[in-house]
């Protein structure tokens, strides 16, 4: 595994994440059973993945903290959640940070992160609830503050910029991938700028996965007239990638293309099955694709903004 430091947390953390969230909750989504679960957490653990990222929303918080009993705790990296939709105040902050503790069987938790904030409701986070974030850090209780975008619905990171000026933010967790390349110039130069550490959340998800989502997604770009398609072929639209390069799918391409993007520190992936696990390990510990195919890439995509590969 490789390793770097993690933006301004300084934080030494795998290039690699373990998402135990997105469709597959490690598995619990398939009702693949919690030791199969614990088993993906433990494998990770054991190829050198130290960054976990879980929620309160994921449900896998309890396996992810048995998973993890005794390993020693400054050894891993936990980000976790909380979510405000339904309800938020000071207090319901404190009491779903203890109640995610209690679940993780931990005494701090390294990244906590306000789950899926959209642009329309970042101004009131910041003011009436990141105070709260700041007095838990303070205690102890969390190390950094992070946030995550509600990629679907803010294709174009508006939520980030709108925070830029605040400076807020010790981790953002960014939608990024070959379908959706907005960050590259809405997000990376503000957190590189404010040395925001950044992981990568819909790397592959379903479009980079499933050949006919994939078909589906690109129509859905080229309907809205953000790719051109007399540059792809409409059966096999990332076919080039294969036959340009040594990547063995487009799993492989989609997690290889996000890591060796400037300002991208952590690339999540997230499953629930031990060989995919095993697979992607082997993509983020691969070298670039050839220059020539990211370029491609970044042409063919650089008007698209309206999938998210979801
Ligand atoms: N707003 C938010 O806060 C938010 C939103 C989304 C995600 N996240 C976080 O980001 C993490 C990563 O999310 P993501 O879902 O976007 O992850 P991802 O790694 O891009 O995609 C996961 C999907 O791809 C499939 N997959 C993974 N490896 C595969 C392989 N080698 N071959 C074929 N299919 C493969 C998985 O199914 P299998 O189980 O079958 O492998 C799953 O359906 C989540 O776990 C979560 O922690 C946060």
């Amino acid at each position: 595994m490789d390793y770097v430091t993690f933006g301004r947390t300084g934080l030494n953390v795998s290039v690699m994440g373990l998402g135990c969230g997105g469709p597959s909750r490690i598995g619990q989504s398939a009702d693949k059973g919690d030791a199969n679960s614990i088993a993906i957490v433990r494998t990770a653990l054991d190829a050198g993945i130290n960054f976990f990222d879980t929620a309160e929303a994921y449900r896998t918080e309890t396996l992810v903290g048995q998973a993890l009993q005794g390993v020693d705790r400054d050894s891993f990296v936990i980000s976790t959640k909380k979510s405000y939709r339904s309800e938020i105040s000071p207090a319901l902050v404190r009491q779903g940070l203890e109640e995610s503790l209690k679940r993780l069987q931990m005494d701090y938790v390294d990244i906590y992160n306000l789950h899926g904030v959209g642009p329309q409701d970042y101004p009131m986070l910041r003011d009436e609830i990141l105070p709260t974030f700041f007095q838990l850090r303070d205690e102890g209780k969390i190390r950094f503050i992070g946030v995550s975008e509600m990629f679907n619905e803010d294709k174009e990171h508006q939520m980030m910029v709108d925070s830029f000026p605040d400076d807020v933010w010790d981790v953002a967790m960014i939608g990024f991938n070959i379908l959706n390349q907005t960050a590259r110039t809405q997000v990376f130069p503000g957190t590189i700028k404010q040395n925001i550490a950044v992981q990568i959340m819909f790397a592959v998800r379903r479009a980079l996965s499933q050949p006919d989502k994939l078909r589906e997604a690109v129509q859905q770009l080229v309907d809205a007239g953000q790719v051109d398609p007399a540059e792809f072929d409409a059966a096999d639209p990332l076919g080039f990638v294969l036959a340009e390069s040594d990547a063995t799918s487009i799993v492989d391409a989609a997690y290889r293309f996000c890591r060796y993007e400037p300002g991208v520190h952590v690339v999540l992936s997230g499953t629930g099955n031990p060989a995919h696990l095993q697979s992607n390990i082997d993509s983020l510990c691969k070298p670039p694709l050839p220059d020539g195919v990211v370029q491609k890439l970044r042409h063919l995509f650089r008007n698209a903004s309206a999938v998210t590969g979801q």
